[in-house]
């Protein structure tokens, strides 16, 4: 544990005031990626200053290309450089993102050799649905020694149909269809955000890429694609998270810079609990006095409640008036962090993907440990709501996909900081 830092909160102050989103994690981890199928230069803005961008860069170095990251301003990306086609272990257990390096790699050079992705414990998580797509579009792949190989002689665009909605492999299989010959054609495709958000920049740069937020997505190949300034949109789950951690400490928070027709799942949740939610252009106002009610949560794919924010919203529930029931539909094990919310007093039966929350009057301060990064999350919002102290153990977890997020809540009022572990 040396080195290791905890997060401690002392809880129970209502957050207040006004805070800006930061750019998107799951659409940074797309976009960087897509840099490597420019024939140019490219620069992207609004990107989030944490742990899984820097990976990328570090990825995307490793290939040859040169990257000129000046957090919080811009990443220059000059692909032109770029000839490696092998991403090695350490650096692809970084993130799970890693894995896009096969689509944009194949669509860049047509060969591919990336190890195993890492990314949160939450589910199996396979790639077979990648492979089906790759496949698809004339590449031989096989994994060989944690290593996925793929290789194409030609990338000739075809119908894709996914056997269930994935979100990364519907952004994998859309970053190699972008340089193959033809038009290849997504079916049962994912919708969310930032597979939105991909298909514009790819456009920017020239790519032809229709359908995005549908089912269906309709991508015809381009031999050269043109430089472009691109800046991502903002993270709908920080959002979200933000969103939760004001209704759970009975705050009064503006939410700038989000885009809040992404929130409506989560808004709609929040209203029925009897929290006020009021959207303007690009912020949200959530403010939460009194006692909220229990409601039922059932994860979907996009435009349905999101899984990711399943495991902030549960810390909420936690002291709903009621019985709350939760069934997370999209991965078999994103329950972990249930057992240390339970070691803060929260009531919670947990049977297979569902989970029966009771209502009690509070939690209590307690050691806990993040198990992954929205159960950091879910456990950060349970700090803040709770009477004493919380240290939160495995703190670097939240990092990979929060940016700057106790100078964000110390902001608003929230009582937290951060330790080193001792030995
Ligand atoms: C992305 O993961 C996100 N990660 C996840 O966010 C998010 O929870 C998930 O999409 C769903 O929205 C990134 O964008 C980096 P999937 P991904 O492919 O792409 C199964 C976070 O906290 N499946 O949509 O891995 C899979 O096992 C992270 O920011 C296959 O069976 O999710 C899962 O049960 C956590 N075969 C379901 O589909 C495949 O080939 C959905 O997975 C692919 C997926």
């Amino acid at each position: 544990m040396s080195g290791k830092k905890k997060m401690v909160i002392v809880g129970g102050n209502p957050l207040s005031g006004e805070v800006h989103v930061s750019g998107g994690k799951n659409t940074s981890v797309a976009v960087i990626p897509a840099t490597l199928l420019c024939d140019e230069p490219c620069t992207i803005e609004n990107l989030p200053d944490i742990d899984d961008v820097r990976a990328l860069v570090d990825i995307l170095r490793s290939l040859g290309a040169t990257v000129d990251y000046e957090p919080g301003v811009h990443m220059v990306v000059d692909p032109t450089t770029a000839d490696g086609f092998q991403v090695g272990y350490r650096n692809a257990q970084r993130l799970r993102a890693s894995y896009y390096l096969i689509g944009a790699l194949l669509g860049r050079r047509r060969h591919a050799e990336v190890a195993f992705p890492g990314g949160c414990k939450i589910g199996t998580r396979p790639i077979d649905q990648h492979l089906k797509g790759f496949n698809a579009l004339g590449a031989m792949t096989e994994e060989r020694g944690g290593t996925i190989i793929a290789d194409a002689e030609e990338l000739l665009g075809n119908d894709v149909f996914f056997d269930m909605v994935t979100v990364g492999g519907t952004i994998n299989v859309m970053l190699a269809a972008c340089k193959a010959e033809g038009t290849t054609v997504l079916h049962n495709a994912a919708k969310e955000p930032h597979i939105v958000d991909l298909a514009n920049f790819l456009n920017s740069m020239g790519a032809n890429v229709r359908g995005a937020g549908t089912d269906l997505i309709r991508i015809k190949g381009k031999p050269y694609l043109h430089g472009s300034t691109y800046a991502v949109i903002p993270d709908q789950i920080e959002t979200g998270t933000l969103m939760i951690a004001a209704a759970a400490t009975h705050g009064d928070v503006n939410i700038t810079g989000c885009i809040p027709t992404h929130m409506e799942a989560l808004s709609a949740k929040l209203l029925e609990m009897g929290v006020r939610v009021t959207d303007s252009d690009d912020s949200i106002r959530v403010r939460m006095s009194g006692s909220h009610r229990a409601v039922n949560i059932k994860t979907q794919v996009y435009p349905g409640f999101p899984t990711d924010l399943q495991q902030p919203m549960s810390a909420l529930l936690t002291t709903a008036h009621g019985t709350s029931i939760i069934q997370e539909t999209i991965f078999e094990s994103r329950f972990k962090h249930m057992d240390e919310l339970i070691r803060m007093g929260a009531q919670i039966r947990v049977m297979d993907r569902t989970a029966i929350v009771e209502g009690v009057p509070s939690l209590y301060g307690a050691p806990v440990t993040a198990t992954d990064l929205r159960a950091g999350a879910a456990l950060l919002v349970a700090g803040l709501m709770a009477k004493g102290e919380t240290e939160i153990y495995e703190a670097e977890y939240i990092d990979r996909g929060y940016e700057h997020i106790e100078s964000k809540l110390r902001s608003l009022g929230a009582n937290i900081r951060r330790e080193l572990v001792e030995a």
